[in-house]
């Protein structure tokens, strides 16, 4: 019967294992493709026999269930927070305190790094996780397990079958957070204010694939009813740790004031050096009985407290806004600052998002302004704090670095050089991107190829590749006769496999990847015909023409219409088609199959390229569309669908369905 087989509960323990030298030692022992394999090899075990899988395997981290709500929890111990000091002095009060309320008795503290992010208590049964719920108002909390349970480190499984209620903080370190905010800042998103707000904002999402998309951590502070386990508090974090469970490395005791003193010190360098952000340390009596013996206020214990470091603002006067530009054509403001010092950094530049938010801060030249510098995060503008002469700063209306006028898109917050294919500030990424292996697939051309080119002035757009001789390649550095045949040899071959979806989205259009440039390519067959019919018709016209297109909506319309009519862009698209580079659409003979007649839309991460998956679909003769619409047979959710795709689902009545179930009406 359905008994898993012993190899399969081991490989589950040994991956169990690995996830946490990884995510909870910081000490891994195999490398990341030996994991993959075992990843894979679990994968497998569980497709072939469904009945086998356990709560706890580390393909289950990932739910797939959006909720509409989250279940209250009352706990029986309440979470409460911690009263704040602000310096030695205030430190020194809580210690004569303590001294006080223990009668003199001699106590051991434990120093604990503060970390800023967000409170969670994990109650296991039998070893297994079964609640992770928010601190809410202390008493009643909120049941977020689903969520929990994407966050590394979070065990979802002790290694021995205790029942224990651990507390602790789910945080999003600097880096992770920065690269969330570079992606949406590509993406002309708004961004996320700082980690705490990231972490917490993401833990209160309804949907867990969106909870997985941003990668958190976990470390436990505190198990509750301690002295069940252990005489003090540190011993009972080295109980947990045995347990599996991630507790600071950071964590030290002191035995008198002068060692407290010393460690709290000590941290100020220290705090900038760890991954994530901490916003002070927490100074805790160790032993349980002094703490019973000390108890609690209606907020506080009277055994703990927040020592916070000095905060980080400062003024300064903003002398300018800069523009900058990403590889995506965003163009964001940089503001200019008079240098001052915030502890111990020169800052003389700092971020400001967006240009909804110059004007919402009201931003003008000569403020005066406060600025908070966080760890590496760049300084933020926070607010002004006194109006200065200059008048205040309006958005741009043309593209810094190629004059082209630039466009905010309908929904997005950001302004956006419209000029794809032929602004310089995004020559590197559109070249690199027209090349890629999803799009032209031009083998041998990455990206440190692709600077050599633009740096050495052979190319400047995407058409000077096809003028690319062996003998021009042969100058540059690292470049032998062999290798500059072949990557001219791949050129010709790309331009001969080319078809128009794959040209038209290799131009890196907003939004048109793929799955939409497959049947704008349909619908006009050529680039010349569609560029005929940009130049015979108006916008407007043109835009309605595209909208009656499947898949394709007026956001998009508008997209295709102005790329096409982007002086800059002509000029390029002029240049391929000099150089013979206008290939027809194939008309695809629809294949018979389990999904003949079916229409599905994919989206979000899933474990193959996106267009791998759309051949096996249209292989299985189904259809593959952009949007959902009540024409859709199955959204196919990955691992990060957004909420929009999901309600559209809804709405339309739309069966939603995962990878695994694709599979199988692959008859895969
Ligand atoms: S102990 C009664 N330890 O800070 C004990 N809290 O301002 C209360 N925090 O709600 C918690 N690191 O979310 C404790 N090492 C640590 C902590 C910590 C961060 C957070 C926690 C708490 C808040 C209190």
């Amino acid at each position: 019967m359905g008994d898993p087989s012993t190899e399969y509960l081991s490989l589950v323990d040994s991956l169990t294992e690995h996830d946490r030298r990884y995510y909870v030692d910081a000490n891994p022992t195999i490398s990341d493709v030996e994991y993959d394999r075992l990843m894979r090899q679990l994968r497998e075990l569980e497709q072939a026999h469904p009945d086998w899988v356990v709560a706890w395997s580390p393909t289950k981290r990932v739910g797939h269930v959006p909720v509409s709500d989250f279940p209250k929890v009352t706990r029986p111990v309440a979470m409460l927070s911690l009263d704040n000091t602000y310096g030695q002095e205030d430190l020194r009060e809580f210690h004569d305190r303590v001294i006080k309320g223990l009668d003199g008795d001699h106590v051991t503290y434990s120093i604990e790094p503060k970390i800023d992010g967000f409170g969670i208590e994990l109650t296991y049964r039998q070893g297994l996780l079964a609640l992770a719920a928010t601190r809410g108002d202390g008493r009643i909390g909120e049941d977020v397990t689903a969520n929990v349970r994407t966050v590394h480190g979070v065990a979802l499984r002790l290694r021995e079958p205790a029942d224990i209620v651990v507390r602790g903080e789910i945080y999003m370190t600097k880096a992770e957070f920065a690269a969330i905010n570079a992606e949406r800042a590509s993406a002309g998103e708004e961004l996320f204010k700082n980690p705490r707000n990231t972490a917490a904002g993401t833990i209160k999402q309804m949907d867990p694939r969106e909870v997985a998309k941003r990668p958190m951590r976990t470390i436990l502070y505190e198990v509750v009813d301690g002295e069940r386990y252990a005489r003090g508090h540190l011993e009972s974090l080295d109980y947990i740790k045995k347990l599996g469970l991630p507790v600071s490395p950071h964590n030290a005791s002191a035995g008198d004031w002068d060692a407290l003193i010393a460690c709290v010190q000590a941290w100020e360098s220290k705090r900038d050096a760890l991954p994530y952000e901490v916003d002070g340390l927490v100074i805790k009596v160790d032993d349980f009985g002094q703490r019973a013996a000390l108890g609690t206020t209606s907020k506080f214990p009277r055994w703990a407290i927040a020592y916070k470091f000095p905060a980080r603002q400062v003024t300064t006067v903003l002398r300018d806004l800069e523009l900058n530009i990403g590889r995506t054509g965003v163009v964001t403001p940089v503001a200019i600052l008079d240098p001052v010092d915030v502890s111990g950094t020169t800052v003389s530049r700092a971020s400001v998002h967006n240009w909804d938010q110059v004007a919402r801060l009201g931003l003008g030249k000569g403020d005066r302004v406060l600025i908070e510098k966080a760890g590496e995060i760049i300084p933020q503008i926070l607010g002004v704090t006194e109006k200065g002469p200059g008048p205040a700063f309006a958005p741009p209306t043309e593209c810094p670095f190629c004059k082209a006028a630039l466009v905010r898109e309908e929904g997005r917050v950001a302004l956006v050089c419209p000029n794809r294919i032929g602004c310089p500030a995004q020559m590197l990424g559109a070249i690199e991107f027209f090349a890629s292996r999803h799009q032209m697939n031009i083998d041998g051309l990455g990206e440190k190829v692709v600077v050599q080119l633009v740096e050495s002035g052979l190319v400047k757009d995407v058409a000077d590749l096809f003028d690319l001789t062996s003998l021009q390649l042969r100058g540059l550095e690292r470049f032998g006769e062999l290798s500059a045949n072949n990557l001219v040899a791949a050129i010709a071959a790309a331009k001969q496999a080319a078809t128009f979806s794959k040209l038209l989205s290799s131009l890196g259009i907003t939004n048109v990847g793929s799955v939409l440039a497959r049947p704008i390519a349909q619908r006009y067959g050529r680039l010349s015909a569609l560029r005929a019919a940009s130049e015979a018709k108006h916008s407007d016209e043109l835009v309605a023409e595209l909208c009656e297109i499947e898949g394709i909506g007026e956001t998009i319309a508008r997209a295709v219409d102005r790329f096409l009519r982007e002086p800059h862009v002509i000029a390029v698209l002029d240049k391929l088609k000099q150089r013979g580079i206008d290939p027809a659409e194939p008309v695809s003979a629809v294949a018979e199959g389990p999904l003949t007649g079916k229409t599905l839309v994919v989206t979000g991460t899933l474990t193959a390229p996106r267009t791998d998956i759309q051949k096996r679909i249209e292989a299985a003769g189904g259809k593959v569309a952009g949007s959902v619409s009540k024409k859709t047979t199955y959204l196919v959710a990955g691992a990060d669908t957004g909420k929009a795709k999901l309600e559209a689902a809804q709405k339309h009545g739309v069966t939603v369905i995962d990878e695994v179930e694709l599979e199988k009406l692959l008859g895969g």
